[in-house]
């Protein structure tokens, strides 16, 4: 089998570029470890900059986004028992980002590749990429009636997360990571709830993180810090409740958390990875597999938009002999990379309790916390790198 770009993994990044190819009439094929219907509920990401709801929605793939998507217009941070506004709108000249799942981007996206004739794999096994250096890399996988598939491809492109094969294919000694493992996790339940807020709360406190987002006006998500080596097991609903009650509680507002049957619950651990440079010969690592970011600054989603809006084109030059896009491809990337990864360890090292942390710590994350909302250039700092940068401007706003 032959095809223009194989590409590995079937989330946002693989399947928004094969979208993205398919519009400059270029030829992939996707080949994805899960099933259709595990890719299509796996509970993830909610936040979407502004930069990348216009890019999908210059892909032709918004439609259901601009009717369900909700689009908001700032957060609360919450800490030493207040809930302040920051409001993004204001401090940006209109930028705002789109809550919607990336459970509903990752369907809106196999939608489309299917309506389109898009060649998809699901439940694959034994991936394997190969001759990386040659111009005719090749791709090779088990599909799902048990038969040796292999595929001879102009380029490849690893989106297969961050415990895919692809990164791992690349040299020992090629590549330069920077990486940290924060001493928490994220608890995350969806539940079957309106939201008890219209923005999304971001809370300090000296228990430990918690953040209230949303899915819909009747579904809410949650969040809570909890030890890095947690176990679901010891987290019953009620003690979820339990900890979220008290973490966001505002006494003498009126202002309730509303309880319901929790339809989904996770275990997420917080990390900051940067892998680079991100292409080896004719593979181009996009999304998770070449960087992770901590999850509090909702940056990751966005990333693999970005980094792909970059790739399509320069894949596009490459097979027409030109590899000056192709070349400038790591660099471009990795520049809005390392800006969401500062932002994001800023946001979670200011939001977590540290275990054993001194008091100079939560002093320190206090007194940064009142600056926010007390300045507007503090602020404005913050609107700015949350409703982000437009896809393919590097780290500019436009
Ligand atoms: P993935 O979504 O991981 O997709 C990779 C795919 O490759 C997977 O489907 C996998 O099964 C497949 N694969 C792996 N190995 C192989 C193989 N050998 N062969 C074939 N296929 C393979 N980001 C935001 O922007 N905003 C947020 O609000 C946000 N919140 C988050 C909350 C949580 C709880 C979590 C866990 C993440 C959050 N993120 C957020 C991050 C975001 O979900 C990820 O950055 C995003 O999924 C990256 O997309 P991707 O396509 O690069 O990788
Ligand atoms: C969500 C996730 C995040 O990491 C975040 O910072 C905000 C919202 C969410 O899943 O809705």
């Amino acid at each position: 089998m032959r095809t223009q770009v194989g590409i590995v993994g079937a989330g946002p990044a693989g399947l928004l570029l094969s979208h993205l190819l398919a519009l400059r009439g270029i030829e992939s094929v996707v080949v994805e470890l899960r099933s259709r219907a595990y890719c299509e509920a796996r509970q993830r990401a909610g936040v979407i900059e502004d930069g990348s709801v216009r890019l999908l929605r210059a892909a032709g793939l918004a439609e259901r986004l601009d009717r369900q998507g909700l689009e908001h217009g700032g957060i609360y941070l919450q800490f030493a028992g207040e809930r302040h506004h920051i409001d993004f709108r204001e401090l940006t000249g209109g930028r705002t980002v789109t809550v919607y799942a990336q459970t509903e981007v990752v369907k809106d996206l196999i939608a489309h590749r299917i309506a389109a004739g898009g060649a998809l794999h699901f439940d694959v096994t034994d991936t394997e990429v190969d001759l990386l250096e040659s111009d005719q890399p090749v791709l090779r996988f088990t599909d799902a009636d048990g038969v040796r598939q292999e595929l001879r491809c102009d380029a490849i492109a690893g989106c297969d997360g961050f415990h895919g094969i692809c990164r791992p294919a690349i040299p020992p000694g090629l590549t330069t990571v920077r990486e940290r493992d924060y001493p928490y996790s994220w608890l995350g339940i969806l539940a079957d709830v309106p939201p008890s807020t219209d923005e999304l709360i971001y809370a300090h406190h000296r228990d430990g993180f918690a953040l209230h987002s949303l899915r819909s006006p009747t579904v809410s998500r949650l969040y809570l810090q909890v030890d890095p080596d947690e176990s679901i097991e010891n987290w019953p609903d009620d003690r979820i409740w339990a900890a979220l009650q008290r973490r966001f509680e505002l006494p003498g507002s009126g202002w309730e958390l509303k309880q319901g049957p929790v339809l989904d619950k996770g275990i997420t651990p917080m990390r900051s990875f940067v892998s680079a440079p991100m292409r080896y010969g004719r593979l181009f690592l996009a999304g998770d597999a070449a960087h992770i970011v901590p999850a509090t600054g909702a940056k990751g989603l966005n990333l693999a938009i970005a980094d792909v809006t970059v790739l399509a084109p320069a894949l596009d030059a490459l097979l027409h002999g030109d590899d000056g896009p192709a070349a400038a491809y790591s660099a471009i990337c990795l520049s809005r990379v390392w800006r969401s990864t500062h932002f994001s360890w800023w946001m979670t090292t200011m939001l977590h309790r540290t275990p054993g942390a001194d008091e100079m710590e939560a002093q320190l994350q206090l007194s940064q916390l009142r600056y926010l909302v007390s300045s507007r250039a503090a602020a404005t700092c913050l609107a700015e790198n949350y409703t982000g940068y437009p896809p393919g401007s590097a780290t500019r706003p436009s």
